[in-house]
């Protein structure tokens, strides 16, 4: 599938991840269709979409986003609880939980339902890409990759998108186009099998250890540790911080 034919996007899991793909791929143009398990929480998902944080209200309000774009990007996105509902897509996105199997046995049934041209990604945060299309029918392998995003979605612009030895260079191209014209930054990474993460999570966990390394040998504070890197070296999150890792500004 080239770049110029993708022009429906489908969203396996709602949620966190998955809302915020949804938002940045309909104000990009595209038609959404996002599936998820109940109608509570495709109310969840759609409320953050529309009304949350990062939400396309917001951005309006903060002049990212003209009114126009806005109720375009809205009339773009449609939510369903039925798989069967993704059929057209050209391009599926996945972002259920973190579960290997979980995974895997999405990406099995989408692959009966879903016409066989249509290019399968996953946003895991880092199983091996290979391992997660382990049960699709050969002729998808071709058409799979990942595409790891950064949270919350709107506001990082980091895409990683992961190939495999399998993976065709038409849907490496198609790919990374999609995420660009979503105005995402790209970073291209090879799948390795047996290695948990990709760039962003590999590099942050690595410092992380050395982090943990200084406080067990009581050299400096947990919060020591966050000022330093947060003050001297401009990282915005902290280690250590409060709300789930996003640390207090100094
Ligand atoms: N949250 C992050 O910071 C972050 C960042 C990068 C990547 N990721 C990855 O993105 C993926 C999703 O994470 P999240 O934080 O958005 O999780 P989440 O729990 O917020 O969302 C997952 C959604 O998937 C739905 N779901 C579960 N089974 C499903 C199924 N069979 N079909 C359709 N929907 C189903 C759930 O109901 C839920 O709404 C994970 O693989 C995670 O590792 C998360």
């Amino acid at each position: 599938m080239r770049l110029d034919q993708v022009k429906t996007i489908g969203i396996m899991g709602g949620g966190v991840m998955g809302g915020g793909i949804a938002q940045i791929m309909a104000v990009a143009g595209y038609d959404v269709i996002v599936r998820d398990l109940t109608h509570e929480l495709v109310e969840v998902t759609r409320d953050a979409v529309f009304e949350g944080r990062w939400g396309m209200k917001r951005a309006v309000e903060r002049g990212k986003l003209s009114f126009d774009q806005c109720t375009e990007a809205i009339d773009r996105i449609s939510f369903t609880l039925a798989p069967r509902d993704l059929r057209d897509a050209d391009l599926i996105i996945e972002a259920v939980p973190e579960k290997l199997d979980l995974k895997q046995q999405v990406f099995a049934e989408l692959d009966t339902l879903i016409k066989p041209e249509a290019i399968f990604t996953t946003n895991t945060s880092g199983f091996p890409v290979a391992d997660i299309a382990r049960d699709v029918s050969e002729g998808r392998r071709p058409l799979f990759a990942g595409m790891h995003y950064s949270n919350p979605v709107p506001t990082m612009k980091m895409c990683e998108v992961i190939y495999t030895p399998r993976t065709s260079q038409e849907t490496i191209d198609t790919v990374k186009g999609v995420a660009e014209k979503a105005g995402r930054a790209v970073s291209m990474v090879k799948d390795a099998p047996g290695s948990y993460g990709f760039v962003m999570n590999r590099v942050f966990a690595a410092a992380k250890r050395e982090a943990d390394l200084i406080v067990e040998a009581g050299l400096a504070t947990r919060e020591d540790i966050d000022r330093a890197m947060m003050t001297g070296r401009n990282w915005p999150a902290a280690f250590y911080g409060q709300r789930g890792g996003i640390g207090k500004q100094w």
